[in-house]
């Protein structure tokens, strides 16, 4: 797989982590032994930077990016990216900290790169995929969340929220990464559109996301009001290039 992908690098962006962090690197480090982990820690007040650094110290294929305070999802990406593109990895994979996205299932995600994705999104909502003990408000939340955006933005994804997933380099080089304003989940929604405008290919593979048991989802009413205002904006804007190719 590293022969034909390159060196991928996996990119947890990290909130108060502390418990977690430990526990999701040791699982990809025996997942995927060739693939380096970055850490992005927003200054988490529960210590979780402080955690990382142990990590990276005792590991060379753990890396830690300190960013000065909780400036969101989409942030700590973008920040995570240009960090990977500068030190030269093929494959950029997004994952979060707290166990939903299993390390077991990257491998299975970056087939489909290799078979020829630029973009594989580890999906929930595809036949195959399932969620475990997510309340059933999260998961109404989520699938009117895909609903509207395929809607409004006409992309053929079934699952444009989802965290877990893997861009090749030249993808995230190609869609340009200086202009997204895109700061909490939505951030996924953002990169998935500008990933099928720019016609690169997207996959979609089954996933068991795993609701985690330690800590605390940092989704708020914020979150869901960016991304609802984000996506009605993208979704007019968009319109006359969907009636042009209708006609
Ligand atoms: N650095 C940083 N800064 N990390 C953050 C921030 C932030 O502002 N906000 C959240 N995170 C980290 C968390 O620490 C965790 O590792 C990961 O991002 C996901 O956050 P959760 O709070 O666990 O998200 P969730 O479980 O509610 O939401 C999941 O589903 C969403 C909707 O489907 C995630 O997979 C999201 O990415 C996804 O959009
Ligand atoms: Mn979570």
């Amino acid at each position: 797989m590293e022969r034909i992908l390159g060196r991928v690098l996996v990119i947890v962006p990290t909130y108060n982590e502390r418990e977690n962090l430990p526990v999701i690197a040791a699982r990809l480090r025996a997942a995927v032994p060739d693939a380096h982990l970055l850490v992005a820690d927003d200054n988490s007040p529960d210590g979780t930077g402080d955690v990382a650094d142990e990590l990276a110290a005792a590991d060379d294929h753990v890396h830690v990016l300190h960013r000065p305070g909780k400036q969101g999802l989409g942030a700590a990406y973008i920040a995570g990216f240009r960090w990977g593109l500068a030190e030269g990895f093929d494959v950029m994979v997004e994952m979060d900290a707290d166990g939903s996205h299993q390390p077991e299932e990257l491998s299975k995600l970056l087939e489909a790169l290799a078979d020829g994705a630029d973009l594989v999104i580890g999906s929930r909502w595809v036949p195959g995929g399932e969620t475990v003990n997510w309340p059933a408000g999260r998961e109404l939340l989520s699938r009117g969340a895909n609903t509207y955006a395929r809607l409004m933005l006409g992309v053929p994804v079934r699952d444009t929220t989802a965290g877990f997933r893997a861009y090749r380099a030249s993808a995230l080089e190609k869609i340009g990464l200086d202009d997204v304003r895109s700061e909490g989940y939505c951030f996924q929604v953002d990169l998935t559109l500008r990933t099928v405008r720019n016609g690169l290919r997207v996959a979609e593979v089954p996933i068991r996301f795993v609701e985690r048991t330690a800590g605390a989802s940092k989704m708020s009413r914020a979150i869901v009001a960016e991304a609802l205002w984000r996506v009605t904006v993208w979704g007019v804007s968009g319109l006359p290039r969907r009636v042009r190719r209708t006609r």
